[in-house]
């Protein structure tokens, strides 16, 4: 009987300890969180082996004979029996609680010289912004080893922002500024995802953080700081993550949420427009025609706002396919 119950033990605790359940941690704050989780998962683990071993000892020790009728003795509970069960999960739970708000506490710390980024969210792609040096990517680079503090929004509809390997998410919410903080510990390139349903192309809006070292962050800065005064349509096609959602050639990118651009030669023939007109009034004015077999409302209308000269460069870039 003991045997079969240590062996049954044994292979539960293997499960829950071998299988990689959670990714790989990359940021201190994901690492605090593991510690929380696994925190809990091992008391749950003592407690469930303890509770189901008592209770298949007694169902084999307390067992009725095949013949015996009687009735079994009336009990009247145990006072000693129930302030233990009560007072050593009251105890566990109280720990768990206060483990849970250290870590949570310790989460939303920035320290003294994080670096800033505005996220935003939009259908369908993330945009990120360094304040003070007017560099706009769609690719979240950070230095490792350093807190960066993001500050989120969203311009049209709810979205959430979700890097699995660093642990956590949160949402984008139009009108709303949230927080969170990153101290990423691994160098690397990351998926991040989002994770509210937030339209059509919801699963394609994705993008990827790229963990590199102090210089390297420096030197990547330095470099988009240069092109975003240019501008360049290849660069505001980039970060405005248009590829999100069409397939340019020119850009590498294949999503069939919206039209192809690789076709606007035709499509403005056959709107009866010259083709740059036809690629200007589409990104500013998405509703006034919608290609065939495509829905209304799905392109964003934020696009007019864009600078005269990054607008220009995007039509120039959309029509000629080429880098300008
Ligand atoms: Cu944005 Cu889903």
């Amino acid at each position: 009987m003991v045997v079969i119950g240590v062996a049954a033990g044994t292979v539960a605790t293997l499960v829950a300890v071998l299988i990689p359940w959670l990714p790989d941690s990359a940021s201190k704050e994901m690492d605090r969180i593991q510690f929380v989780y696994w925190f809990a998962t091992v008391i749950s683990i003592v407690v469930f082996a303890i509770v189901a071993a008592a209770l298949v000892y007694m169902v084999w020790k307390f067992r009725a004979a095949p013949d015996d009728d009687s009735d079994g003795p009336p009990i009247h509970g145990h006072t000693g029996l129930e302030v233990v069960w009560t007072a050593i999960p009251a105890a566990l739970v109280t720990a768990i609680a206060i483990v849970s708000a250290i870590a949570l506490s310790q989460n939303g710390k920035a320290g003294t010289n994080p670096v800033r980024v505005h996220v935003i969210g939009q259908q369908f792609a993330w945009k990120f912004e360094y304040p003070g040096s007017g560099v706009s990517s769609g690719r979240l680079v950070l230095p490792v080893g350093r807190s960066a503090e993001l500050d989120l929004v969203a311009v049209d509809v709810i979205h959430s922002f979700w890097v699995p390997d660093f642990g956590q998410k949160q949402d984008a919410v139009p009108g709303l500024h949230t927080r969170l903080v990153i101290t990423p510990t691994k160098l690397g390139t990351f998926p991040v995802i989002c994770t509210e349903l937030c339209g059509l192309g919801h699963a394609t809006m994705r993008s990827e953080a790229e963990i590199v070292t102090q210089e390297t962050f420096d030197a990547w800065l330095a470099k988009e700081k240069q092109g975003a005064g240019g501008g360049g349509g290849a660069a505001v096609f980039t970060a405005q993550g248009c590829g999100a959602c069409h397939a340019l050639a020119a850009a590498g990118t294949t999503a069939q949420v919206g039209p192809s651009l690789d076709t606007v030669a035709k499509d403005a023939q056959a709107a009866g427009e010259p083709v740059a007109d036809f690629v200007r009034e589409s990104i500013v004015d998405p509703e006034k025609r919608i290609a065939a077999g495509y829905a209304k409302g799905v392109m964003p209308k934020t696009f007019a706002g864009l600078p005269k000269d990054q607008l220009d460069a995007l039509v120039q870039y959309v029509v000629s396919g080429k880098g300008s």
